[in-house]
């Protein structure tokens, strides 16, 4: 079975139980200032798991490309990727353990044809605040789960939230019990032979390379509410997530997702590329073809290489799989770039690149990696005469050279060097370069971030656009959002820089239809009736069928997932503190609220 049909079978598995298809969400999420990526399926459907009634039901169905920084260092075994599609189904309220359990099985075994007796499954154990998920237990006795295929675990392996374990979840995140589904590849299948397990006994939850986790199910049904305190929230979810690449490999029984469809066209370039045999050096072209492919999508979502945020996660990707290249072969790390078609072509008919879009792509890896390899002999040399890789040294091969520091580690730590990490942060600090963001760890799986002044920025965001559209024109729209509990930032469509006086201007309506108080409300409809009706949509978006709509008493209206304020005087005054190009033809606005 291939990647195609796999993911066909499941969308449509679900669909004919009354769930429906949701399109993708972008791999770099708008309004969301707490996390860099798309991690997860559920990640743009938290506020309908906190209970907002979404537009399509309370069945849901999606195949969500996702990207995980967190895994950058796992990734060069035969199961993590830093990008992948995660397989989700969600249910929004509506049917919960049982029935999701149930169909999962049936999935697996029937849609699938996995060998039952290869699967096993684990439970939540239990712990002093969260009871034992019986039901769970007995849903997969009845399904005729053989007690020694169904193991324990407790909140380390067994509860699911973006920010792990109960006791690290910040207040109002959502999270719960899950059970999990192993694929188990048999003994001669535990490769990995400094495995800590190897001396143990291997369990499914190990990661010795014998299982392989295939699908989690968590059950949504609890709130972080005080430090030590969890709610019950008052609708019940589920959110199942299941890699595409990980049921791919079992459904092949090959327990390397690099040796699927989705990779090998790839794998074979880069090994006719730099000369080397996957099974000679499958950690170096793991690393390539992965980061490689993650690249090639954020490039196409409008990420590029830099020293901030996004674009530096990029930029180490990007560096990182070059200097593997260069490895296995002097000079062919410029060839990377020619391996972007290939990427387009595994994702044809599923992903679309037009012919523009490739060359964009193409383009900016090429100029990345060729100003990355004018330094790199110098960079490689000075580190290969040091005695000691100081901070401050690993510095100067960040800015001289480019080298992020976490290559400057791996390849000092192949030397058997440590680097002096504080050091390098103060030297960092000095130059103003850092992003904070890392700091700050939203290079971590992330959290929607729903505090009252991001809402209220949301909501201004809206009165903004509505502000520059009746004072500029109608040819501003939207080009790009973010927000914080801080700011708004806010980039549009418009030729020149503003003047002071249409600032002004802006700022004023702002506040006046906030001081009118107007009512703001939400209602769904058809995306086209939506269009039709004259609300905003943002084109750089793609929207599901049936859409929220927000309007702000007559003066605005957008196709939108809220959240909102409910009426425009809560937002107290709106001042805007900074206008600035972001590109050709687009101008920024930084705003924020003083109450
Ligand atoms: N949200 C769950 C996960 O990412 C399904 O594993």
């Amino acid at each position: 079975m291939n990647s195609f049909e796999l993911r066909k079978k499941y969308l449509n598995f679900f669909k004919k139980r009354k769930h429906k298809e949701i399109p993708p969400a972008s791999l770099v999420p708008e309004n969301d200032s707490t996390t860099l990526f798309t991690s997860s399926g559920m990640q743009p459907i938290v506020p309908y798991l906190l209970g907002n009634t979404h537009p399509q039901g309370t069945r849901l169905v999606d195949s969500q490309p996702a990207f995980r920084t967190q895994d950058i260092e796992e990734i060069g075994d035969n199961r993590h990727t830093t990008f992948f599609e995660m397989l989700g189904n969600w249910s929004l309220g509506d049917y919960y353990k049982k029935e999701q359990l149930n169909w999962l099985w049936e999935f697996l075994t029937k849609e699938l044809g996995l060998a039952k007796d290869r699967l096993c499954v684990s439970v939540f154990e239990g712990d002093k605040d969260i009871p034992q998920d019986v039901v769970s237990y007995q849903t997969w006795l009845k399904l005729g789960i053989p007690k020694d295929h169904i193991f324990f675990y407790g909140v380390k392996k067994n509860w699911w939230s973006r920010s792990g374990i109960p006791a690290d979840m910040p207040i109002g995140e959502i999270g719960g019990p899950d059970s999990e589904v192993f694929y188990d590849f048999g003994e001669k299948w535990n490769l990995h032979k400094k495995s800590p397990w190897k001396a143990k006994e291997c369990h499914p939850n190990c990661d010795c390379g014998r299982f392989l986790e295939i699908g989690n199910s968590v059950f949504i049904q609890y709130k972080k509410i005080e430090q030590d305190k969890l709610e019950e929230l008052n609708q019940k979810n589920v959110d199942f997530g299941g890699g595409l690449e990980r049921l791919l490999a079992a459904v092949n029984d090959m327990p390397d997702v690099f040796q699927t469809d989705l990779f090998i066209p790839l794998i074979r370039q880069i090994e006719k590329i730099t000369n080397q045999k996957y099974r000679e050096h499958p950690k170096e072209i793991q690393i390539i073809a992965d980061h490689l492919k993650a690249s090639v999508f954020l490039i196409k979502e409008g990420v590029y290489p830099s020293n901030k945020l996004q674009g530096y996660v990029l930029r180490r990707l990007l560096r990182r799989a070059a200097l593997k290249m260069h490895f296995l072969q002097e000079n062919s790390m410029r060839s990377l770039s020619e391996l972007v078609e290939i990427v387009t072509q595994i994702y044809q008919g599923v992903y679309d690149f037009t012919p523009s879009e490739i060359e964009n792509i193409k383009k900016i890896i090429f100029e990345e990696i060729s100003k990355f390899e004018n330094t790199i002999h110098s960079g490689l040399k000075l580190i290969d005469q040091m005695q000691r890789l100081s901070g401050k040294v690993a510095f100067d091969l960040y800015q001289t050279h480019g080298f992020p520091l976490e290559l400057t580690i791996e390849i000092a730590s192949e030397k058997g060097e440590k680097i002096n990490q504080e050091e390098f942060n103060r030297e960092f600090e000095k130059h103003k370069t850092l992003s904070r963001t890392s700091s700050a760890g939203i290079f971590k799986g992330g959290l929607a971030n729903t505090e009252d002044k991001t809402i209220k920025l949301h909501t201004a965001t809206h009165l903004l656009q509505a502000s520059l559209r009746q004072i500029l024109g109608n040819h501003v729209l939207q080009k790009g959002s973010n927000i914080t509990s801080e700011r708004l930032r806010f980039d549009f469509s418009h030729p020149q820089k503003l003047t002071e006086e249409e600032l002004k201007q802006v700022e004023n309506l702002v506040n006046t239809k906030i001081a009118a108080d107007l009512p703001v409300n939400f209602s769904e409809m058809d995306k086209k009736e939506a269009i039709k009706s004259g609300a905003l949509a943002n084109f750089t978006q793609k929207y599901a069928e049936k859409v929220r709509v927000y309007s702000i008493g007559d003066f605005s209206k957008e196709i939108c997932g809220g959240p909102h304020v409910v009426h425009t005087n809560e937002l107290g005054k709106f001042h805007i503190t900074k206008e600035e190009s972001a590109g050709t033809g687009i101008r920024r606005i930084y705003g924020e609220i003083i109450s």
